[in-house]
């Protein structure tokens, strides 16, 4: 085993079962690109600075970039007993370059280094996670705009409420998508600072250029309290939360998918493609992809309550319990990342059975808010026109009928006010094409919105 880098007060050897616990280099390894990027800015500014000579940073720079191709072209690996990526990427320097890679580490500790990486980590990867959500959105955007006129039922406590249209529909969703993009902008956007320069707790006497540094990585500040800047992770838990409220979105839609794809419902026909069948009944397609996404839910709820907890008691500054902060953390990346391809793919390729919709829309008196509006357009108080048009439905009922199929002298038996223009109030059209308020079903009031995406 390679001497350890601070083995300087230890009289001991590590004990092996201590050196796996410990060890972090099977889960950050993945930060490899942003710990070596982080590192050629730290050391081109330690040399500016005059702290180191231009030739040392000039060979760790060379040192490093070496060693990103190595590992991205698979010449290095990460079968190290080193402590964790940090510790493996500067051994490897050492060993590569001499003297010059032991004075990279001038003016840092690994407590600001690894919540550098972490936040360069999370930026980098939440512009991937917004690409892919964009593509979900645009998605069900176009399909919106093919489904201005398609109706169907809107639902409260699952039945059968008031028209909409499947357009309407899909407009909750990019608004609920749309905040969720933003959400993940401003959690990346809040992490994008530097706690380069915090050291291990308390600065250092170096005359470090922190902003400088900060600049050259892209990022727009830097912490202001070194206890802090090594001390928190609320990025991450920022992150998780804005993730889970998207998953929270993605897993209501999939519910509805798995729904309306049933054979009761029959709104949705799921392409091939995007479903499944069973090992032993024929028959079967199942919608595992809407079902996968509403687990992977729970699993992302499960990476923002560990987050909550490993950071709940722990005193400043930095603790060991944060190292766990990672696995948390990428999980959930790795999870939404999984999760969006398959969903954005089975929205765009399922088809939509408008036929179906429409005639759950015209089946469950969706109608009734519209015949008693109807009638307090004739001058009758709403309270009452609501118990006539409760009557009308309990009469369609028993003899089995909808409201649009009345005679004009069964309506008259209810209210002598209704005439012949009922017909026109209540139907599918008039009910969903007068709510032009803004927010509301009309066509032209959705179109409008959608036009501006
Ligand atoms: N692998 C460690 C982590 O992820 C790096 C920081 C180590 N710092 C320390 N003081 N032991 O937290």
């Amino acid at each position: 085993m390679a001497k350890k880098m601070w083995a300087g007060r230890f009289e001991k050897a590590t004990d092996e079962t201590v050196n796996d616990y410990n060890s972090s280099l099977p889960f950050d390894s993945r930060m490899y690109a942003q710990d070596i990027e982080g590192s050629v800015a730290h050391s081109a500014m330690l040399a500016r600075q005059g702290i180191i000579s231009q030739e040392d940073a000039d060979k760790i720079r060379e040192g490093l970039l070496s060693i990103k191709a190595d590992i991205e072209s698979g010449k290095l690996t990460f079968d190290s007993d080193a402590e964790d990526i940090h510790m493996f990427i500067e051994e490897e320097l050492t060993s590569r370059i001499g003297d010059a890679g032991k004075r990279l580490h001038t003016g840092r500790s690994r407590n600001d280094q690894v919540a550098l990486d972490q936040r360069l980590y999370l930026v980098d990867e939440a512009l991937d996670v917004i690409e892919l959500l964009d593509e979900l959105i645009e998605t069900i955007t176009d399909m919106a705009k093919e489904h201005l006129t398609t109706y169907m039922p809107g639902y409260t406590h699952l039945q059968r409420a008031q028209p909409i249209t499947y357009a309407h529909y899909l407009t909750a969703y990019i608004e609920m998508f749309k905040r969720d993009r933003d959400r993940i902008e401003a959690a990346a956007s809040r992490a994008n600072i530097s706690p380069l320069g915090s050291g291990a707790l308390a600065g250092t006497t170096y005359p470090l250029d922190r902003e400088s540094v900060a600049g050259e990585l892209g990022m727009s500040g830097v912490t202001m309290c070194s206890l802090d800047g090594v001390a928190d992770r609320d990025f991450a838990i920022e992150f998780a939360s804005a993730i889970s409220i998207l998953m929270m979105h993605l897993s209501r839609m999939s519910e509805e998918i798995i729904l309306y794809a049933s054979q009761e419902f029959k709104f949705y026909e799921l392409d091939d493609a995007y479903s499944t069948g069973s090992s032993m009944m024929p028959q079967k397609k199942n919608p595992d992809v809407a079902e996968l996404t509403r687990g992977k839910t729970g699993r992302v709820y499960g990476d923002l309550i560990s987050l909550l907890v490993i950071m709940k008691g722990l005193p400043l500054t930095y603790n060991k319990d944060m190292q766990e902060v990672q696995e948390s953390l990428f999980d959930v990346i790795d999870t939404i990342k999984g999760v969006l391809p398959p969903f954005t793919g089975m929205m765009k390729t399922m088809t939509i059975r408008k036929d179906n919709m429409e005639a759950a829309a015209l089946g469950g008196f969706t109608n009734a808010t519209d015949l008693a509006d109807y009638l307090v357009r004739k001058g009758i108080p709403f309270r009452e026109t609501h118990e006539i048009s409760g009557k009308l439905v309990h009469y369609c009922i028993e003899n089995n009928t909808t409201l649009e199929k009345l005679s004009l002298d069964d309506f008259k038996k209810f209210s002598s006010l209704i005439e012949e223009d009922v017909y026109d109030a209540i139907s599918l059209e008039t009910c969903v094409n007068k709510r032009t308020l803004t927010g509301g079903p009309a066509p032209d009031t959705v179109k409008k919105y959608l036009d501006k995406e």
